[in-house]
């Protein structure tokens, strides 16, 4: 598959084949998102590969932390119990799951709280690239894989439970695995690109 088509053809699946990716095929894809682009070389990313031992244990830590959240929106009881219950379920489902992080200490520091804003927004741009990356080889290796952005809401709940590094902020989740019978997305509908530009004369 060329570039072009494989860009096209990039879908969110959030249905998978039973059975995890073995360490080779994690560390090919990881190898692969990191030769995204980032800031001064910095180098922000982390994974960390979550068991399905350790899956429930993580959901109801971020469950946790969105259960108050929810319930400052006035969001009602029972409400609340599907959307964690539904978020627990994609995070149990997930054949592998990586947590992407950014790793707090590659990054440059300054005196300028303003100015450390901006390396931190230019290295969750950096691992946007790196997920992009890990989407685009799932979709040349016919595996199924999504976006789960969950652990950019609880990065301290996800980090106590996950016992990673303190310094690794987690970003994103992404659940991937075999296609379920190389199942695709309905066709997107074309927007005009027109729609998305401003021509300056
Ligand atoms: C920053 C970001 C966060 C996302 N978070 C989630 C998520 O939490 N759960 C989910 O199912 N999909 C999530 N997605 C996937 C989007 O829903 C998906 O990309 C969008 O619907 C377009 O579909 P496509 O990826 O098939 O083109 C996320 C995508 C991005 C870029």
């Amino acid at each position: 598959m060329d570039i072009e088509e494989c860009i096209k053809t990039r879908r969110s699946i959030r249905q998978f084949k039973n059975g995890s990716l073995s360490e080779k095929e994690i560390q090919d894809i990881l190898s692969l998102a990191i030769l995204a682009p980032a800031p001064h070389h910095t180098k922000p990313w982390r994974f960390v590969i979550v068991n399905q031992e350790k899956r429930s244990a993580f959901a109801d830590a971020m469950g946790a932390k969105w259960r108050l959240d929810l319930l400052k929106d006035n969001i009602k009881e029972d409400n609340i119990e599907k959307l964690l219950l539904k978020s627990k379920e994609k995070i149990i489902a997930a054949p592998t799951l990586i947590i992407g992080c950014i790793d707090k200490a590659s990054l440059r520091h300054y005196d300028d709280a303003s100015k450390d804003n901006y390396e931190m927004i230019m290295s969750h741009h950096s691992f946007g690239a790196a997920l992009q990356n890990i989407l685009l080889i799932a979709n040349q290796r016919n595996l199924a894989a999504y976006w789960i952005s969950s652990p950019l809401y609880a990065p301290q709940e996800s980090q106590k439970v996950l016992n990673y590094p303190t310094e690794w902020q987690a970003v994103a989740a992404i659940a991937i695995g075999k296609n379920k019978n190389n199942f695709t997305q309905p066709k997107r509908t074309q927007v005009p690109i027109n729609n998305y530009m401003h021509w300056v004369s």
